[in-house]
Parts: C-alpha cells; sequence; structure tokens
C-alpha cells in the first residue's frame, strides 16, 4: 500500500480495477474532473505509475490499494484503508471484473466462482459499505461497470452473462431506491471494448465475439461516456448505438434464437 500526497478535504473517488483497461481510464478521467483517488487492484504497480502521471498533470492526490477483490480480506482490506484515513468517498466505481470463455461444465470451478467474487460479491460488499456515507452527507455517485452481456444469458460465457444481469438488476433498483437522496447508481454497460479483458477470458477458448463481428469500442471513449452519464445520475449508460439497440430488443427477441446467436458468437473461433 502507497500513497501519494493526500489532501483531506479533497473530494474522493474510488475505482477498482484501475490497474488498466477500463478502470485505468476512468481513474484518469475523474482526476482530470478534479477528484482525488483512491486505486484498488491486485498490480500495484500499474496504479503507481498512474498515480504519478496523474499527480503530475493535475495534482491529484492518490492513494494506491492493492487487493484482491475475489476474497472477503481484500473487500474489508479497501474499506479499512478508507476508514483509517477518514476519506470522503463521494464517487464509487465498481469497474473491477473478469470473464471466462468455454463450457460451463469444463471451466475450472474456482475460476467460475471467481468471477461470482470479484463481480458480484465485491461489488455488492462495496457498495454497502459507502452508500451510507453517501445518504449521510445527501451526495454521492456510484459508478457500477456492467456490460451488454447484462441484458440475456450467455451460452460458453454463462457465468459472465449472469454476474452482469445481477449488476445490471442491482444498479437499477437501488437507482430507484435512492431517487430523491441525492446520490445515484449508474450501470455503466460496454458491449466489446479493446482492453486485457479478452486476453483474459480466453484462456481456456476465444470467442468469436473478440475478433469484432460486432464492433470494438475504445476503453477511453466508454470510460467518457460512463463518467458524463455518472454525473447526471443516469440510470443506464450504454455506449454505441448498436449496443443500445442489442439492449433494447433484447427483452423483445425469440429467446431461444437470441441463446444460439449468442452461443454462436460465443463459440470458439474455426
Ligand atoms: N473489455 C470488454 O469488452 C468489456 C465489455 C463489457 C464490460 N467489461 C467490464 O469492464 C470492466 C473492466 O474490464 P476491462 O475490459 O477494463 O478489462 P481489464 O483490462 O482486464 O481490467 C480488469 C481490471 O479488473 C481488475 N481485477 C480483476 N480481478 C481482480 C481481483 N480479483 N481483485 C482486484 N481487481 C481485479 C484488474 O486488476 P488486477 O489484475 O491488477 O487485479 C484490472 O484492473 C470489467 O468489469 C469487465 O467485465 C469489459
Amino acid at each position: 500500500m502507497t500513497s501519494t500526497a493526500m489532501v483531506q478535504a479533497a473530494r474522493y473517488a474510488l475505482v477498482t480495477g484501475a490497474s488498466s483497461g477500463i478502470g485505468r481510464e476512468l481513474a484518469s478521467i475523474l482526476a482530470r474532473e478534479g477528484y482525488a483517488l483512491v486505486l484498488v487492484a491486485r498490480r500495484t504497480e500499474p496504479m503507481g505509475a498512474l498515480a504519478r502521471q496523474l499527480a503530475q498533470a493535475h495534482g491529484t492526490p492518490t492513494v494506491v490499494v492493492g487487493a484482491d477483490l475475489g476474497t472477503r480480506e481484500g473487500v474489508d482490506a479497501v474499506v479499512q484503508e478508507v476508514e483509517a484515513r477518514r476519506l470522503p468517498v463521494e464517487v464509487l466505481v465498481n469497474n473491477a471484473g473478469y470473464g471466462l470463455a468455454g463450457r460451463f461444465d469444463e471451466l475450472p470451478a474456482d475460476a467460475q466462482q471467481g468471477m461470482v467474487d470479484v463481480n458480484v460479491t465485491a461489488l455488492t460488499a462495496l457498495t454497502r459499505a459507502f452508500l451510507p456515507g453517501m445518504r449521510a452527507r445527501g451526495r454521492g455517485r456510484v459508478l457500477n461497470v456492467a456490460s451488454t452481456a447484462g441484458f440475456q444469458p450467455g451460452p460458453l460465457m454463462a457465468v459472465y452473462y449472469a454476474t452482469k444481469a445481477y449488476v445490471v438488476s442491482f444498479s437499477e433498483a437501488l437507482h430507484e431506491e435512492l431517487r430523491g437522496t441525492g446520490v445515484t447508481v449508474t450501470a455503466l454497460c460496454p458491449g466489446f471494448t479493446a482492453t486485457d479483458f479478452a486476453t483474459r477470458a480466453s484462456a481456456h477458448a476465444r470467442p468469436r465475439l473478440f475478433s469484432g463481428p460486432l464492433g470494438v469500442s475504445d476503453a477511453r471513449a466508454v470510460a467518457e461516456l460512463g463518467v458524463r452519464g455518472m454525473k447526471h445520475g443516469r440510470r443506464l449508460v450504454v455506449p454505441g448505438l448498436a449496443n443500445r439497440l442489442g439492449a433494447r430488443m433484447a427483452p423483445f427477441a425469440p429467446r431461444g434464437l437470441l441463446l444460439r446467436l449468442t452461443r454462436h458468437l460465443n463459440a470458439q473461433e474455426e
């Protein structure tokens, strides 16, 4: 655990999964917007480098917390670090997450359980830990990174799609619960985006989808839209017209057809 300069009076944004990809971009945009940062992931080195870069560019105070959010201890360590430093977390970005492609009955059980632990359990626990402070202050923002995968079942990535369906459902419910409190919850639902996600998800099988037949989004552009939607207190942000159409149409599409099409896209390339 390291920290660069720290200002108690600063407004803090806590970003999980800030060591790469969309989370790294979200952190850098929030620094540009004037937030001090708490960066969380397992790899501290890239977060330390980002902290130094943002300190130079914007004078951003940053606390780097190395934690495995797949464990209860990791989640508790993040909460304890924030409480010990008395950091007012005004923005919580639950971005850490990963996917794994392949048949449910063939993929390693622990890695699949890990997806639930990181994508669902840690996200829920961190939200529960930081919402009361936001309520007490009468202002706050939660940005949960879901996916277009959250709008439909995903054969050959069954657990990943199910975790993201949870994130969409949970975020939309909280958005409504918090109406009128000054605190909002936004679900950011990107389609396929160029990050380390695909490499990590392809350890056992590489889906056709990862070759970009439905397009590939840019992580910075996705993050910009996410932060903008979060600031405006939007319930859902789906970057990209094709992704928005897909998300709107999924509930009305014949289920069997949707399942077969998704299975085709998630299947290993020939
Ligand atoms: N890329 C896409 O196509 C896409 C599309 C829709 C949604 N998403 C979602 O976007 C979010 C960010 O993914 P990305 O695309 O930016 O992929 P990425 O570059 O692989 O980033 C994933 C981040 O999550 C962190 N993370 C993973 N497991 C963790 C753990 N056990 N404990 C703490 N941190 C952990 C990683 O940090 P460490 O490895 O250092 O711990 C990393 O910072 C994820 O929730 C993903 O599901 C991605």
